[in-house]
C-alpha cells in the first residue's frame, strides 16, 4: 500500500519506519524543511532506541521517502495518517487543533481515489467529525473516510511497541475503511488484539487510557508518601499489589511525578473536554494538581538536604522525562531543576542523551558535565532524576571519594538502600523512611 504520514515527530517517524518494514511504500511529509533535508540525508531527527538501524534499512530498500510536498505525499495514497502535534493551549490547556485542521485542509486538496484519512494524533472526541467536514468543504468530490487510529507507542520503546502492541484500535464508522485498515495491519493478525469500534469511542479510548495510567502513577506516588510516613517500603508494597492480576505490576514505579509530551497534556485536555460536556472528572483533576505539587515538593526535599545553602554544589543525573529518550518536554527533571536553580547557583547536570534539549530550556544557568562522575566531583549532594540504566551501575566507592559529602537523593529508586548505606552514603529514596 502507499501510505502518507503527515508529521515526522516521535509518532510519525517510528510509525513510518515500521510500516515501511512491512513492505508498504511510505512517504513522510513535514513542513520543516531542515528536518526533511536531514532525513533525506539519512540522519534521524529524534533519538529513539533501536530506530536508527531499521530506518537505514528501509531507506536503503527504497520503502521510506521524505518530502515537504503534501501533493507528492498524498497523491495516490491509500492511507494518509495525521501525526501532527496537538499541543496544549497555553491558557485553556485544551488540545490545540490548528495543526490537525490545517493538515486536513491541505491533504484534502490532493486526494485522488478512495483514501482513508487516519488520525494518529491524540485529539478530543468529535475531532474526526470536524476533520471530515473540513475535507468535504475543501474537496466536495473527494472519495474518503476519516477514522481514528490512536497511538499507544511509548517514547524510548516506540520500535518495540510498534511491532508488539498490546492492541490495535480502529475507530471507523465505515466498513470500507475498516477493510483497508485490517489489510494494512495484516502482519499483526493472530499476534495482537484488534478492536473495531466507533470513531468517538476510539478517540475516547486514547484519553481514557493515558489518564488512567497517569492516575495509576499518582496513586503509587501517594502510597509512597504514605510508606515514608508509616515506615513501610513502597517497593515491597508495589510488588505485593502488582501480583494481583487485576491490578498488574506495570506503572507502579514511584517517582518525581509523571511528565512527557503526553500525560500532562492529555490529562489536562481530558479534564477540559469533560467540562464542555458538563462532566466533572474529579479523579483526573486531583491527579493533575497533585502531580504539579509533587515536583515542587521533590525540589524542596533536595534543597533542605543542603540546608538551602545557595553555594552547595548539586549534581543532577538525568534530565529527560524518562530513560531511553532525549525528550525534555514537560520533564519532571527539568521542572525540579528549575526549582533548584531558583535557590542554588552551583548546579551541575548530566544526561546521556538529553543535554542539547536541556540546554535549549535552561541555557547556561547550570553547568554541563561529560559524565556522572564529572557532575558528582566536589558535590554536596547527588540527585537522580531520570531512570537511565547506567545510573544503576555507578561505582559507589569512586563516587564517595570524589563527592564533597556522600549524600544521594534518588527520586527514581534506582539504587539499593542497603548497598548505599554499606558504602557510607546518606541515602534518601522514595517511599522508604529516611
Ligand atoms: C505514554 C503512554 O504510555 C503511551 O501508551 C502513549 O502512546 C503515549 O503516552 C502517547 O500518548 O503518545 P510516554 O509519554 O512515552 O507514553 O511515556 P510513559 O512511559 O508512559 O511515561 C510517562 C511518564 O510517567 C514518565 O515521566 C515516566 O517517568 C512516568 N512513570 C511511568 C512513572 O513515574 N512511573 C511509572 O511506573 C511509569
Amino acid at each position: 500500500m502507499k501510505i502518507a504520514i503527515v508529521g515526522t515527530g516521535y509518532v510519525g517517524l517510528p510509525t513510518g519506519v515500521g510500516l515501511a518494514e512491512f513492505g508498504n511504500d511510505v512517504v513522510c511529509v513535514d513542513k520543516i524543511a531542515a528536518k526533511i533535508e536531514a532525513l533525506k540525508n539519512g540522519q534521524l531527527t529524534i533519538y529513539e532506541d533501536g530506530l536508527e538501524e531499521l530506518f537505514q534499512k528501509v531507506v536503503k530498500a527504497g520503502k521510506l521517502h521524505f518530502t515537504t510536498s503534501m501533493k507528492e505525499a498524498v497523491s495516490g495514497a491509500d492511507v494518509v495518517m495525521l501525526a501532527v502535534g496537538t499541543p496544549p493551549h497555553p491558557v485553556t490547556k485544551e488540545a490545540d487543533l490548528q495543526y490537525i485542521y490545517a493538515a486536513a485542509q491541505e491533504v484534502a486538496q490532493y486526494l485522488d481515489g478512495y483514501t482513508v484519512i487516519a488520525t494518529k494524533s491524540t485529539v478530543p472526541v468529535g475531532t474526526g467529525d470536524e476533520v471530515e467536514a473540513i475535507i468535504k468543504r475543501t474537496n466536495p468530490s473527494a472519495d474518503y473516510d476519516v477514522i481514528s487510529l490512536p497511538e499507544f507507542l511509548r517514547e524510548g520503546f516506540a520500535v518495540h511497541d510498534f511491532f508488539a502492541p498490546d492492541r490495535i484500535v480502529i475507530g471507523a464508522n465505515s466498513e470500507r475503511a475498516r477493510k483497508v485498515m485490517l489489510e494494512l495491519y495484516k502482519p499483526f493478525e493472530g499476534k495482537t488484539k484488534f478492536l473495531l469500534v466507533g470513531r468517538k469511542s476510539s478517540e475516547t479510548i486514547k484519553y481514557a487510557s493515558n489518564a488512567f495510567l497517569a492516575m495509576k502513577i499518582h496513586y503509587i506516588n501517594e502510597m509512597a508518601d504514605f510508606c515514608e510516613a508509616a515506615g513501610a517500603n513502597i517497593s515491597e508494597v508495589a510488588c505485593g499489589m502488582g501480583l494481583d492480576s487485576r491490578i498488574g505490576n506495570k506503572f507502579l514505579n514511584p517517582g518525581p511525578g509523571y511528565g512527557g509530551s503526553c500525560f500532562p497534556k492529555d490529562t489536562n485536555a481530558m479534564a477540559q473536554m469533560a467540562k464542555k460536556f458538563g462532566v466533572h472528572l474529579h479523579l483526573i483533576e486531583t491527579t493533575i494538581a497533585y502531580n504539579d505539587e509533587r515536583k515542587v515538593g521533590m525540589a524542596k526535599r533536595v534543597l533542605s538536604a543542603v540546608n538551602d545553602n545557595p553555594d552547595a554544589k548539586i549534581a543532577v543525573l538525568g534530565l529527560a522525562f524518562k530513560g531511553g529518550t532525549d525528550d525534555c518536554r514537560e520533564s519532571p527533571a527539568m521542572d525540579i531543576l528549575r526549582e533548584l536553580i531558583k535557590c542554588s547557583h552551583n548546579v551541575c547536570v548530566y544526561d546521556p542523551k538529553a543535554m542539547n534539549n536541556a540546554h535549549q530550556l535552561v541555557g547556561d544557568s547550570v553547568s554541563y558535565a561529560a559524565d556522572a562522575y564529572e557532575a558528582a566531583k566536589g558535590a554536596d549532594i547527588l540527585v537522580i532524576l531520570t531512570e537511565w540504566e547506567e545510573f544503576r551501575h555507578l561505582d559507589l566507592p569512586k563516587l564517595k571519594e570524589i563527592m564533597k559529602k556522600p549524600q544521594v537523593v534518588d527520586l527514581r529508586n534506582m539504587l539499593c538502600a542497603d548497598e548505599m548505606c554499606k558504602n557510607g552514603f546518606d541515602y534518601c529514596c522514595i517511599g522508604l523512611k529516611h
